[in-house]
């Protein structure tokens, strides 16, 4: 085990880096202000190809490794991790499940406009009853001749709104648990497909988050995805991998505003000298650097795994709960580190350390991480 970065690699961060301190972080401010989603900037980083990172070019994308998008959602995540998410939840949820499970003709349909960036993607798993115990889903599919009928509710759905192909899963036989859910493509536009207001969050305000609701929508037979019955594995595997997505953007969050406290330390005077070098400072600047270089190797080390073709599911749900649970500590130092300046709208530290707590709630609360983790090193609990 080992990850090495290649040249590649960091052209594209630098690459990345750059777009973001151009086009996202003189905006970040306002988009947090006003719950603005960036559709604008979105369509940028599509015509430059990175909606479609990890995808092979015979379907629209760059054909980069897991690696290449880890570090793009970190780098995005940097500036802002309202932006990063919007990459993350297209890519890992709601383009990557059709990628691994769907037909060559899905493939053809939705990957392709999704890995060109012509199309947005998003994933409906959450349900008001359904949220850690996701095998809970009420949302129901009913096969009727050549269409199946949707019905139901999903919630928190990022890019909701947004997006325009969905990822959604329904039951299909009821009374048998997570063996009765399937997966299904549902198109933005299909009568009975509509969407709630935008959720006032917290933090991610540059992100959509919105509600799903499906009153009869028929879904045509051809858009099950997998095989009845599949869906649960499906939502599982998918999740597997967006747990990288979600490590990312909370590795980059941390060294978002690790960055921005170091530079304030040291430019800030106390006591005749610039704070940084008080030991009860430099002492925490040490902290957080050695937090956030753990997260690193435990989010690449994830990706490579994935990119390796190697179980990998234990690895990133390891790295998801460490490098959120990072994040939420060096954003609450960061902002310590600036005082009373930190905790004022408009610096960024303070717009990081709310974003950062979603990462230690969202694809899986970081208590789920432990029951993934304790279960691949425990197996099923004796009878
Ligand atoms: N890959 C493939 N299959 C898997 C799997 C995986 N990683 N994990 C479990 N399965 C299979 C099991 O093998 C089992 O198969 P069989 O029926 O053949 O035995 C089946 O799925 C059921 O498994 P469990 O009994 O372990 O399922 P469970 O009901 O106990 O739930 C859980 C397990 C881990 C708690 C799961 O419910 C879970 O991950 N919950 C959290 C949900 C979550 O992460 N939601 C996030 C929503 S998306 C989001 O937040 C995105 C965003 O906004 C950006």
């Amino acid at each position: 085990m080992g990850f090495k970065t290649t040249q590649e690699h960091e052209l594209l961060r630098q690459q990345i880096r750059e777009f973001a301190e151009t086009e996202v972080k003189p905006y970040a401010f306002q988009w947090d202000k006003e719950n603005y989603f960036p559709a604008e900037q979105v369509k940028m980083m599509a015509q430059k190809g990175w909606l479609g990172i990890p995808f092979p070019k015979e379907y629209g994308g760059m054909g980069l490794d897991a690696l290449s998008y880890a570090i793009a959602v970190e780098e995005l995540s940097r500036t802002d991790g309202g932006f990063g998410v919007i990459l993350s939840a297209h890519v890992s949820l709601g383009s990557w499940p059709i990628y691994a499970f769907g037909s060559e003709e899905q493939k053809q349909k939705y990957l392709v406009p999704c890995a060109k960036g012509e199309k947005l993607a998003a994933f409906g798993l959450t349900e008001p009853n359904a949220g850690s115990d996701a095998g809970g889903t009420e949302t129901t599919a009913v096969l009727e001749g050549d269409h199946y009928l949707l019905n139901g509710e999903k919630i928190f759905i990022t890019n909701g709104g947004e997006a325009d192909t969905y990822v959604v899963f329904a039951v299909t036989t009821p009374d048998i648990g997570t063996r009765g859910i399937s997966a299904f493509i549902v198109e933005k536009g299909w009568k009975g497909f509509e969407f709630g207001d935008h959720y006032d969050k917290l933090g991610i305000r540059s992100s959509a988050t919105r509600q799903l609701i499906f009153n009869d929508v028929k879904v045509p037979k051809e858009n099950l995805l997998g095989k009845e019955g599949q869906g649960f594995k499906i939502a599982m595997a998918t999740l597997d991998g967006g747990r990288i997505g979600i490590a990312s953007q909370a590795l980059g969050i941390a060294q978002g505003a690790y960055e921005s406290a170091v530079e304030y330390a040291k430019d800030r005077i106390q006591f005749d000298k610039p704070v940084a070098f008080q030991q009860g400072i430099s002492f925490k600047i040490a902290d957080m650097a050695t937090k956030i270089r753990c997260a690193r190797f435990l989010v690449y080390s994830a990706a490579e795994r994935k990119e390796e073709h190697e179980p990998y599911g234990m690895e990133a749900a390891m790295a998801k709960m460490y490098a959120s649970d990072i994040a939420l500590e060096v954003c609450n130092d960061a902002v310590q580190i600036y005082g009373g300046a930190g905790y004022l709208k408009g610096t960024d530290v303070e717009r990081m350390y709310r974003d950062a707590k979603i990462t230690t709630i969202y694809e899986g609360t970081n208590e789920i991480q432990r029951v993934v983790i304790a279960a691949n090193i425990l197996g099923k609990e004796p009878k």
